[in-house]
């Protein structure tokens, strides 16, 4: 488990993390989502022990990052945004340096090696210099010393970059794999990425926490601003006024010259008396669609909202 706890980071005059909270239980992948410049790496290098905060703390399983360096750098595996590869070692000798800093020894570096060159899909390049590897492969590779010593937690710095379409479906369905019996934090930039690996998200932007719940949670929380789109053929009839007057009705909008968003307030259901008011009308009803944010909505709203903030 990761529990970070009012984690600001300074660097200077600049807040690159600002009172960051959030936990990710045994077991669960979370997505850490933000823009560009967000924190996300920052954060990372603060969980993983390599950069202190400026203040709050983080503990991994129950113990302190700064109060037991070593211990969690044991239980921990981490990829960062840009693996520190040694381009003149073959892959072979890199992960055996890995895992020697990770501390094994003798049979066990063997062992582990095997492990992860057949868990990432690198055994074709395991005698090739790191640095003639594709990006791509380098970025196996990152991920390989990431897990050769088999750690509970693994914290992953946008793990699909570089990668083509097939690699990232690959790559996807191992961390998905490894989330089972493990504690898993990524970044990514790729919404898609959270959906179809994480059990929940974290958004964050301006160094501050904008959302983070379960991923289902926050479909639900953010469903409740439901919406309804209503396409006429004689837009020119329909009284606006009469629309705003339902009950339920939040707000009323022309999202094109024929088309009508209808934004609804929680729980009531109004949409055969929506359709009813508008059939009355006569305008000529050519389409009618509740729409039901997805992650992409959410992410743009509570970035731009945050944004429209400071
Ligand atoms: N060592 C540093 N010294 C000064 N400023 C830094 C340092 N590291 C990060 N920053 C700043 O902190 C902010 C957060 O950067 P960070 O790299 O954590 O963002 P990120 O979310 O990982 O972005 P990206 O998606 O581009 O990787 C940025 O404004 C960045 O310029
Ligand atoms: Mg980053």
């Amino acid at each position: 488990m990761i529990s970070v706890n009012s984690v600001t980071k300074r660097f200077g005059e600049r807040v690159a993390v600002n009172n960051v909270s959030f936990t990710v239980e045994t077991g669960e992948i979370m997505g850490f989502l933000g823009p560009n410049g967000a924190g996300k790496t920052t954060t990372m290098r603060i969980i993983t022990g390599y950069m202190p905060p400026t203040e709050g703390s983080v503990r991994v399983n129950d113990m302190d990052v700064f109060e037991h360096p070593y211990e969690v750098k044991r239980i921990i595996g981490y990829m960062p945004e840009h693996p520190p590869l040694y381009l003149e070692m073959t892959v072979k000798e890199y992960l055996r340096f890995a895992a020697e800093l990770r501390g094994l020894r003798g049979q066990r570096i063997k062992e582990a090696i095997d492990r992860v060159v057949e868990l990432c899909g690198i055994s074709h390049v395991f005698n090739r210099l790191v640095g003639n590897l594709s990006k791509g492969y380098r970025q196996r590779v990152g991920l390989a010393q990431a897990l050769v010593h088999d750690p509970e937690v693994l914290v992953l710095d946008e793990p699909t970059v570089g990668l083509d379409p097939r690699q990232i479906v690959e790559i996807r369905q191992l961390i998905k794999d490894l989330g089972k019996d493990k504690t898993v934090i990524l970044s990514t930039h790729i919404l898609q990425e959270v959906t179809t690996i994480c059990d929940s998200v974290t958004i964050i932007n301006n160094g501050k926490v904008v959302a983070s719940d379960k991923i289902e949670n926050l479909s639900r929380r953010f469903a409740e601003k439901l919406s309804i789109l209503i396409r006429v053929r004689r837009p020119e009839v329909i009284d606006i006024d009469k629309i705003r007057a339902i009950e339920g009705v939040e707000n009323v909008q022309w999202s094109d010259e024929k088309s009508l968003r209808v934004y609804l307030s929680a729980d009531v259901d109004i949409r055969e008396r929506l359709a009813g008011e508008i059939f009355s009308m006569s305008a000529g009803l050519l389409e009618f669609r509740t729409e039901t944010p997805g992650l992409e909505d959410i992410f743009i709203k509570v970035v731009t909202e945050e944004l429209n903030v400071t």
